[in-house]
């Protein structure tokens, strides 16, 4: 892609290759440094963005286990979000906030924009967003032309479920842990078409097995798509999402993954999922400015699928018939690349630690705590970075209400037909002392009750 010298900044670029052996205080300038340069940078020179490559490289090699609780480590890290420290945001999962050089892009281009938006925005900015295309791509697993940018998640699924072919009669099975609006739209689409949306049930928690056996017995030979999440965001259950898409696959049915809450939490290749579909916000765990989402269609079937707005060529093969909203903000879809350059600075695997460390943190003490009821399973396997707990007798609400009032402490209350609880969704820039004062506050209810 061409780049205008008159263009503002648009970071990004081909991922580092695998580096050599490193140690903390190198990542410790990595960081500090980059941020220091782009605070007073309004554009990535070569030289830049050579010395950035080089600071993540220097990163790289540092093993994910040991960093996750090496808290010199984070600092630089916790250092890069600019948020409201008289509060603790435990409801990260819901939306995250965006490093501050994400936001100083976004603002600096806006700003660029703004002084001749015919030219700056549509003529400058807009070519601009391939280089993010190929850094989604190559952080996903992808081929760039798979990868649409979309506004959030909801954008991104929603385009494949309004834009496959279906007919009456023909059976989409998800489940009853699925996304409220992504339900909503399957069923929009029953009640319109005469198609059949089936939700399965499952046990909470669940085991691989138990979620794979499930669906392997909903299947039947009307089924043509599986819709399911990669990470429940009720409970931050991860789904076995390879085995569920070599199911459908082997059962002649499309794989739809709802990945919300994994792209960017857990480190993963798309690749190594073998699904048809995934879409997924980036302003979750990716940290990406509010309103940015991704979705990834096989190449195979972009040309069948209908975009959600209308394209000229609505069978076109090209992935940007699903970009076709109108006038947009170019600039929040540019400064996906400075959150992007944070997530890689950080490395995937080390972050998935990390946010494994932090709810650790405070689930192992409150798991020893007989007033309380996990909702999650702790393995690895089986969740990551966030977890759903209840106080047994205690309304969610009631919990999260006074989480708030007295303690100035965010959550995020779930409401199920099967089960309740506070989902606890700690980040990157969560401070451990801060998850001690979510520990004492929660014992607190679990042995006292609520104050009357
Ligand atoms: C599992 C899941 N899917 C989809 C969405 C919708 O995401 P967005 O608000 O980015 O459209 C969410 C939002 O929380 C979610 O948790």
């Amino acid at each position: 892609m061409s780049r205008s010298p008159a263009s503002d900044s648009c970071s990004s670029g081909s991922p580092s290759p695998r580096p050599p052996g490193s140690n903390r205080r190198s990542f410790l300038r990595a960081v500090g440094g980059a941020a220091g340069a782009m605070a007073v940078s309004t554009s990535l020179t070569p030289r830049l963005w050579a010395r950035l490559r080089r600071q993540s490289q220097l990163a790289e090699g540092l093993d994910a286990k040991a960093v996750a609780t090496d808290e010199a480590f984070w600092l630089p890290v916790q250092d890069a979000y600019p948020v409201d420290r008289s509060l603790l945001n435990l409801n990260n999962g819901g939306v995250s906030p965006s490093p501050r050089q994400a936001q100083q892009a976004l603002r600096r281009m806006q700003d660029f924009a703004n002084q001749c938006p015919s030219r700056n925005l549509w003529r400058i900015q807009e070519p601009q967003r391939e280089t993010v295309r190929q850094d989604l791509a190559e952080l996903f697993g992808a081929n760039a032309e798979e990868i649409a940018i979309c506004r959030n998640a909801t954008e991104a699924l929603e385009t494949v479920t309004f834009g496959l072919d279906l007919k009456p009669g023909d059976v989409v099975l998800s489940t009853n842990q699925d996304y409220p609006r992504m339900i909503h739209a399957w069923n929009q689409r029953a009640q319109r078409e005469g198609i059949e949306f089936r939700q399965i049930s499952l046990p909470t928690p669940s085991t691989a097995e138990q979620t794979v056996e499930a669906f392997a017995r909903a299947i039947t030979p009307q089924t043509k798509v599986l819709h399911f999440c990669h990470v429940i965001n009720l409970t931050g259950q991860i789904l076995p999402v390879r085995e569920l898409c070599d199911l459908a696959r082997s059962r002649g049915c499309l794989s739809l993954v709802d990945g919300a809450h994994a792209f960017g939490h857990l480190d993963f290749r798309g690749t190594d999922l073998g699904c048809d579909f995934y879409g997924t916000s980036l302003h979750k765990w990716m940290s990406a400015p509010f309103g940015t989402g991704m979705l990834y269609v096989r190449k195979e079937h972009i040309e069948s699928v209908w975009p959600l707005f209308a394209h000229e060529h609505p069978r076109s093969e090209d992935i940007r018939k699903f970009e076709q909203i109108g006038t947009h903000p170019c600039p929040l879809v540019l400064s996906i690349a400075e959150a992007i350059k944070l997530h890689r600075q950080i490395g995937p695997a080390r972050k998935e630690a990390r946010l494994r460390s932090l709810r650790d943190h405070w689930a192992g003490p409150l798991s020893r705590e007989p007033g309380i009821r996990f909702h999650t399973a702790l393995e690895s396997e089986s969740s990551c970075g966030f977890a759903t707990i209840e106080v047994p007798g205690i309304e969610a609400a009631d919990l999260a209400s006074h989480l708030w009032q007295k303690h100035r402490i965010v959550v995020s209350p779930i409401r199920h037909e099967e089960f309740q609880g506070i989902r606890v969704s700690s980040h990157v820039y969560t401070l451990r002392p801060e998850l001690d004062r979510f520990v004492r506050a929660m014992q607190e209810v679990a042995r006292e009750g609520l104050p009357a």
